[in-house]
């Protein structure tokens, strides 16, 4: 293969021969490829897409440019993908309450990527919590447990980490073909038999409009498919944050929360749908009905708290220690009486950002207290000079200084207003 010829056979729109598109990866991973070839390519990419047959030879590709792990265990294995969100922290509870009806999920998460958080960076708030485990320790735990949540290790789709570094800074991050490879050969290699995505739509998502959010849940699907893996794809609400906080250890409170039957209803029923959509996925319920009656029954129990508790012990978690708590905290309040007609998720990622929940740079460190806490919900009723949420840091100014901004993330109206809806669709 020659790589200029490679180029310009894609510049031409033209399909990539299944053996050429895998000697192009091994060029990629073994690092006999240089920048500037890949990145012509990336771009050539991104502006005449891949067919359904290309984007599966490249993800599985990516997925063998590493280790693949396999997991033989007596219960089936699943997870779940979230394209990330504003107080996204769904996949806290909802391993443990999968692992708690009977699946064994083994979750390979991430950091937070600009303003969404991520999950590895909300465990760690917890004190002792170790994300960096060993393929076999995890894979131990994964079984023994029936939940393990860590991070992604360098020997996993290495060909994934340099490809996604060259299309951050040539422009070439939005292509669903390049997204689809990058997310799946990262979840194919993790070795579940079963995944989920959850597809975020709106401002505070990656996927802005339902169209586009449509085409990625398909070819994550499709993709899957052609892979042998069992796909559905939920289609969610990410025009306000999840639930009624953002920011590390306030996300792991209200995790706890959900898993002790309590906390905000939206987070509560997009995690009893997942954990359901799962487990039928997998075949371990006839029905989504009979699923989340199972889902409803292990958190009412306490199975699901005591999964999350055995897991967090199993990583060297310390709940007894409790969370990080802010300093400082200093109400949002609301200039005028009505209804909360909107709450901006990426105006509230960016006040959660300034506060020292996420990271500027990919070296700052992180103030896992920080974020902001009892955020009302669209369509909820509030009085002039009560609080619309709290701002939470480290000191009273660093909150101070984002007050109007945290304000203006909300709209009142003076008339009633509809809960916004969370599911919008459901794929297979
Ligand atoms: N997440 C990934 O892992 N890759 C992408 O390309 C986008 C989101």
């Amino acid at each position: 293969m020659v790589p200029q010829w490679f180029i310009e056979t894609k510049r031409e729109g033209q399909a990539h021969p299944e053996g050429e598109l895998r000697e192009w990866v091994r060029g990629v991973a073994d690092g006999s490829l240089p920048d500037y070839q890949i990145a012509a390519w990336l771009m050539a990419v991104y502006l005449r897409g891949l067919t359904a047959e290309e984007t599966a030879v490249l993800t599985d590709a990516m997925m063998r440019s590493g280790e693949c792990l396999t997991f033989n265990l007596p219960r089936p294995t699943a997870d779940k993908h979230s394209t990330g969100g504003i107080g996204d922290k769904i996949s806290i509870p909802l391993a443990p309450l999968c692992a708690a009806m009977g699946l064994a999920v083994p979750m390979i998460s991430g950091r937070g990527l600009g303003l969404t958080g991520g999950t590895l960076d909300k465990l760690e708030s917890i004190r002792g919590f170790n994300v960096r485990l060993s393929t076999a320790e995890f894979q131990r735990l994964t079984g023994a447990v029936g939940c393990c949540m860590v991070g992604q290790t360098d020997s996993l789709a290495p060909a994934d980490r340099r490809l996604y570094a060259l299309r951050d800074v040539t422009a070439t991050v939005p292509s669903i073909p390049l997204i689809t490879a990058s997310i799946m050969s990262k979840k194919l290699a993790e070795g579940a038999q079963t995944l989920l995505f959850d597809v975020k739509v709106g401002t505070g998502a990656f996927m802005e409009t339902r169209d586009r959010a449509r085409e990625l849940a398909q070819s994550l699907i499709a993709t899957g498919r052609r892979l042998g893996r069992t796909c559905v794809a939920l289609l969610t609400n990410m025009d306000q944050p999840l639930g009624r906080t953002v920011g590390n250890a306030l996300e792991v409170r209200e995790s706890l929360e959900i898993l002790q039957g309590r906390g905000p209803e939206d987070v509560r029923a997009l995690t009893v749908r997942e954990a359901a959509e799962m487990a039928v996925a997998a075949g371990l319920y006839p029905s989504l009905e009979a699923a989340q009656a199972a889902a409803e029954a292990a958190l009412a129990s306490g199975a699901a708290e005591a999964k999350f508790r055995e897991m967090v012990a199993a990583q060297g978690g310390d709940l007894a220690a409790g969370l990080p708590e802010a300093a400082a905290r200093v109400p949002i309040v609301a200039p005028a009486s009505g209804w909360v007609a909107q709450v901006d998720a990426r105006a509230i990622g960016r006040v959660a950002l300034k506060l020292g929940a996420g990271r500027q740079a990919v070296s700052d460190p992180i103030d896992y207290a920080a974020g902001l806490d009892g955020l009302l919900q669209q369509g909820e009723r509030v009085e002039a000079g009560a609080p619309l949420g709290w701002l939470c840091a480290a000191d009273e100014a660093r909150a101070r200084a984002v007050l109007t901004e945290a304000q203006t993330a909300f709209r009142i109206s003076p008339e009633p207003v509809a809960a916004r809806e969370i599911i919008y669709e459901r794929m297979a």
